[in-house]
């Protein structure tokens, strides 16, 4: 594996090549020293044109407990405000010998760009409302941690799907897995289109809880929304929120999951985010061992 753009490139056999090495990862993170030398001698650099705590962090954190040098770039501290284009700047950053390049960009099929111009390898963090392969694998590590399998499992996506990257990533994901998917949301927060998309769509938030072995809530991406897409909060948390009311209709065994960052009180109950069966740290726990498999697979070819 060259590149991680899509989760549409790893397949079936792909992701579950991830999530197995995975295994030895967060084995790897849970030891005093959570350090192994898999990767060093290697750089990798963060180009995040919009912002992030969880996926800047978790790739930077990977990659130091693989050992590799990281190199940090901020679009607010850097040259792009003098009006350097983004392909200079990432030929200036390779100029300086990098490995991998890891890519957060607002717009769509940026890192498919960046993976032309470059030798490093490239991964995908966010491009546009299109995909984020990293946080799908972490979403399947942490199913499969919970429920053993996805195979057959019937997964619920809530919310702002349409300007959801994590969704898009998320439905190719689970469903290459086996397991089947609901989208929950108002038609004003639904794609245009869903042709081609392996999913059902239902309207009916506290029939779709009662049948389901997971539920993700999705953030409403306001930064994203140019109208109101919605009547207000307010009415939206009443037929689409996670309220405490409505996970009590979740099966037994169901969990909860949120990409993060959660509005809590919108998309989410503040308590119901901290239930015993919500996963929201286990993801972000997980996401750092995921990413380490993943810069892994990229680079660690020959260092084993
Ligand atoms: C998401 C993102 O940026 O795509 N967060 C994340 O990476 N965990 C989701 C969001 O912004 O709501």
């Amino acid at each position: 594996m060259k590149h991680l753009l899509s989760v549409a490139d790893l397949g079936r056999d792909g992701i579950e090549e991830v999530l197995d090495l995975t295994d030895s990862f967060v084995e790897v993170s849970a030891r005093a020293i959570p350090k192994v030398p898999a990767l060093r001698g290697r750089t990798v650099v963060s180009l995040f044109y919009e912002d992030s705590t969880r996926t800047r962090l978790s790739f930077e954190a990977a990659a130091k407990r693989l050992s590799a040098d990281t190199m940090n770039f901020s679009v607010g501290t850097s040259a792009v405000g003098k009006g350097e284009s983004l392909r200079d700047t990432v030929l200036t950053i390779e100029a300086m010998g990098v490995d991998a390049i890891v890519v957060r960009h607002g717009s769509s099929g940026v890192p498919w760009q960046v993976a032309r111009w470059v030798d490093a390898s490239v991964v995908n963090a966010g491009d546009g409302w299109h995909e984020h392969p990293t946080q799908a694998l972490l979403d399947c590590y942490t199913l499969r941690e919970r429920l053993g399998t996805l195979d057959q499992r019937h997964i619920a996506i809530v919310g702002d799907v349409k300007h959801s990257r994590v969704a898009r990533s998320d439905v190719l994901a689970y469903t290459a897995l086996g397991a089947s998917v609901t989208l929950v949301a108002p038609p004003t927060l639904l794609p245009p289109s869903l042709e081609g998309w392996p999913v059902e769509v239902s309207h009916d938030l506290d029939g779709v809880l009662r049948k389901v072995d997971a539920v993700e809530l999705l953030r409403m991406q306001s930064e994203r929304q140019t109208e109101a897409l919605v009547p207000s909060l307010r009415e939206y948390t009443a037929t689409y929120g996670l309220t405490r009311e409505r996970a009590r209709l979740l099966p037994d065994e169901a969990v909860i999951m949120h990409p993060g960052p959660m509005n809590r009180g919108v998309e989410i109950a503040a308590d119901v985010a901290d239930l015993p069966r919500s996963v929201v740290t286990r993801q972000v726990a997980n996401g750092v061992a995921v990413r380490m498999a993943v810069l892994f697979l990229l680079l660690g070819a020959g260092t084993a």
